[in-house]
């Protein structure tokens, strides 16, 4: 199929791009590059530079080419989106009305939505299944429940059919280290682990060791990026296949500590990575994880490459290399 990778220059958006072309699709990357890049690009796939805000050159990318859209252009910190909605507003809610308006000019019926365990909000019950109550604790996780709403609606009124595919949390590099751009600024926890331990920032803060869990520090479903790749193209097949949209978790239903993700990475890497506990950060659930059985079911899909040892080799081989190291 041809397909439309709309943020295909970042950090997921680069591992679905990869997935699809290993598949034998033909892909082309919109993205306006201001947190994708260009080395994560790939010169099989062809590139349009341009924004989600953009609608008549969004509309013009898409002019009658493509049989499938893959929408993964969105600001992702939630703890930002709680200090400047606007710019959530506008980017990750109008510009994917823009996207979701220009398919339907367009002609492309098929979408598969980057969409967020944060719609879910403080869990009421564990693992999180798809029929948990949606109630978005932060802004990020609003934009992404009302995007989903937004796609519901043109499923009824325009035939859009849609995958919305509710990630935990994304983290580690490809297993066969085809893509090395660095995230520019990260604020997720593997990352920042990562930049403690080569040296980029000095520390790792602990947002808060008093939960109740284990340890006392926060417990989350990391999904592997090549896992969740495989989910879309999964997932798209599916809508195409069955002619029915799609709402599912993919998360590896496996919990990991924050400290366990520091004490593992001071073991793999064999540096000292300094952590300093500091005050929880508002908004934070003690522990969030999946049950991923829906896409197991429907999709026959399962997390491959999700402990830990994994997550966070192949995101040490980046960083080190990044380094010098
Ligand atoms: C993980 C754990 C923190 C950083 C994110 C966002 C969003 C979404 C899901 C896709 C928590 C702790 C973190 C640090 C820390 N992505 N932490 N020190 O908040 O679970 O959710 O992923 O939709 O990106 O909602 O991810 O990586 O920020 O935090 O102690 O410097 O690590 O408290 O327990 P989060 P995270």
């Amino acid at each position: 199929m041809n397909i439309l990778v709309v943020g295909g220059a970042g950090y997921i958006g680069s591992h679905v791009v990869r997935e699809f072309l290993d598949r034998g699709h033909r892909v082309t990357v919109y993205d306006n590059l201001s947190s994708g890049l260009e080395q994560n690009l790939f010169p099989e796939a062809q590139f349009v530079k341009g924004d989600i805000l953009d609608y008549d050159n969004l509309t013009s990318a898409m002019k009658g080419r493509f049989d499938a859209l893959i929408h993964l252009a969105a600001f992702k910190a939630a703890g930002e989106s709680m200090l400047n909605p606007q710019k959530y507003s506008v980017n990750n809610i109008s510009g994917s009305i823009n996207i979701i308006n220009a398919a339907v000019e367009t002609g492309i019926r098929n979408i598969v939505f980057s969409s967020s365990a944060a719609v879910f909000g403080e869990p009421e019950y564990l693992p999180i299944d798809e029929k948990h109550p949606t109630n978005p604790e932060n802004y990020y996780g609003f934009t992404k429940l009302e995007i989903e709403s937004f796609l519901k609606w043109y499923e009824k009124l325009k035939g859009i059919r849609f995958a919305a595919l509710r990630y935990f949390n994304a983290a580690g590099y490809d297993v066969k280290g085809r893509i090395t751009g660095l995230e520019k600024n990260p604020a997720n926890l593997l990352p920042v682990v990562m930049e403690a331990a080569c040296g980029m920032r000095a520390e790792v803060q602990v947002f808060g060791n008093d939960y109740d869990t284990a340890d006392g520090t926060g417990v989350r479903d990391y999904i592997h990026v090549n896992d969740l790749a495989v989910g879309h193209v999964s997932a798209l097949e599916y809508i195409v296949k069955n002619e029915q949209s799609l709402i599912v978790n993919l998360g590896s239903e496996n919990g990991i500590s924050v400290m366990e993700m520091i004490e593992e990475a001071r073991r793999i890497t064999g540096k000292p990575i300094p952590a300093k506990i500091a005050g929880r950060r508002p908004g934070d659930p003690a522990k969030l994880t999946a049950t991923s059985q829906m896409a197991h079911d429907l999709l026959d899909w399962t997390a491959r490459h999700s402990d830990i040892e994994t997550l966070i080799r192949t995101s040490w081989n980046v960083y080190a290399k990044n380094m010098g190291l």
